[in-house]
């Protein structure tokens, strides 16, 4: 089936141009996001019925409770508006763009057709202010996903919002379902902050950068919970013994999250959406870009779901009512925090999920690179250039990717497109792994979605300074 594009604004260029520019790998001996190699792979994903939705992106004040700011929003809203749809389903998302600039929507761990993938100036031209682009993509497979821009620092505003994919045979039992987006809110544009970033390599500042912080490098004066501060937290109202399904997506900026339930302990079931054999945990560390599924069954009373900002100082509180009793106050921090932590190493994939054993996988290697001196950062020395791809891969091919952090920082790196499994074939297939300084991590995967693709740091502040990288399909 031939996938209609509606470009509604005059002026915009057709999707993959700009992208024929000189040089080895810049020429048409790739696939183009606009390739019959793109549309075919989209109508072996078989199509299904139409989701139609609208998301209007614009400049907007919300209430984070008690607490009024200026934010850029989907909807008017934090944390939202969840889009939700059945596996096989087409979206057809109408995004309308009333921001003061240029933008573009990303799917993120959706492994969908390239050319609705929102990396301007790669897979589309960016959205103008005052226009609209209709993304149109067959999703195929169940999950916790979320979306958000691929432009600038976009995602610091407050951009962002999760996107659900059932499974219209879903073998879990629940009573509740509970997504739960985890946010780090800044009182300055982030624009600014990365201004200060340059100018000082994050040494110093009242504004608040942190010191020589493993995990993050801003200091953000607050986090949220479904765009909730801790003083007026988002509430789930159960049943003791009920079974709870929370959905947990870090959509910050430079914040990774220990999260725990206070009273629980947790059976994790999803990593980035896909099943594993299920594992407790008393606390998980959440990138930015990552998600876990976990199941908990609720105790008799009121519980704090917490997760504290790693390395930094505070965190995001939302809570568990089953009962009576008054609520735990806003900086509690549960005895969970220093349970069990399950690694990535502990995780298996679920027998269905789990990439077959297959010999002949082709290595690349590539590094992590930059420091904070200058406050640049990058893949093996060089800064992103959307005009040049550095991983190429044949289609059919197993791809081993081992990546290497040669940076004193901790990195969630994602993988657009794909989803990959970490260290070996039976480890859990997630599109976003957290590298850790000095960390070598494999990721391992089959070429199979044929198109231009994004690997890059999640950190919003590293991708700007350049962390990030493209991987190519010969064509
Ligand atoms: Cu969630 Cu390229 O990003
Ligand atoms: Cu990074």
């Amino acid at each position: 089936m031939v996938t209609r594009r509606v470009l509604l604004t005059a002026g915009l260029s057709t999707v993959g141009a700009g992208l024929t520019g000189c040089g080895p790998r810049r020429s048409n001996a790739l696939v183009s996001p606009s390739s019959s190699q793109v549309a075919a792979a989209e109508s072996a994903r078989r199509p299904g019925p139409e989701h139609l939705v609208v998301l209007e992106a614009s400049p907007t004040e919300v209430d984070l409770g008690g607490l009024t700011v200026p934010a850029w929003a989907y909807g008017g809203r934090l944390a939202g508006p969840a889009l939700r749809l059945r596996a096989g389903e087409q979206l057809v998302a109408t995004v309308r763009n009333r921001l003061p600039a240029e933008t573009t929507v990303h799917w993120h761990g959706v492994t969908l057709r390239n050319d609705a993938d929102g990396v301007p100036h790669v897979t589309q031209e960016p959205i103008p202010a005052g226009g609209e682009f209709v993304y149109r993509f067959t999703v195929p497979a169940p999950g916790t996903y979320w979306f958000h821009p691929h432009s600038g620092l976009q995602l610091d505003r407050g951009l962002s919002g999760p996107l659900i994919v059932d499974d219209p045979q879903e073998p879990l039992a629940y009573d509740h379902e509970w997504i739960v987006v985890l946010d780090d809110w800044l009182d300055r544009t982030p624009e600014a902050i990365y201004a200060e970033l340059i100018r000082t390599g994050g040494r110093t500042g009242p504004g608040g950068m942190m010191g020589r912080g493993v995990m993050g490098t801003v200091a953000y004066p607050h986090h949220l919970i479904n765009g909730r501060l801790p003083a007026d937290p988002d509430v789930l109202h159960a049943r003791p013994g009920d079974r709870i399904r929370l959905r947990l997506i870090n959509a910050g900026g430079d914040t990774a999250y220990r999260v725990v339930l206070g009273g629980h302990r947790m059976t994790v079931t999803h990593t980035d959406g896909l099943p594993i054999r299920p594992v407790p945990a008393d606390t998980l560390l959440i990138g930015m870009g990552e998600r876990y599924d976990v199941l908990v069954t609720a105790a008799d009373g009121v519980f704090p779901l917490v997760a504290l900002a790693d390395g930094k100082n505070g965190g995001g509180l939302a809570l568990l009512r089953t009962g009576g009793g008054m609520p735990p106050p806003a900086g509690v921090r549960p005895g969970e925090l220093g349970g069990l932590l399950p690694a990535y190493e502990q995780m298996k994939a679920d027998d269905k999920t789990a990439l077959t054993d297959r010999d002949g996988a082709r290595t690349l290697r590539t590094r992590l690179t930059g420091g904070m001196m200058r406050f640049e950062w990058g893949f093996d020395g060089r800064v992103f250039d959307h005009d040049r791809v550095d991983l190429v891969l044949s289609a059919g091919e197993r791809i081993r990717l081992e990546i290497a952090n040669t940076t004193m920082m901790w990195h969630p790196v994602h993988l657009h497109g794909h989803s990959f499994a970490v260290g070996d074939p039976s480890g859990p297939r997630k599109d976003t792994v957290g590298v850790f300084p000095g960390r070598t991590v494999v990721l391992l995967f089959d070429a199979d979605n044929p198109g231009r693709w994004m690997l890059h740091c999640h950190n919003a502040y590293h991708a700007e300074a350049g962390m990030m990288t493209l991987l190519g399909y010969r064509a």
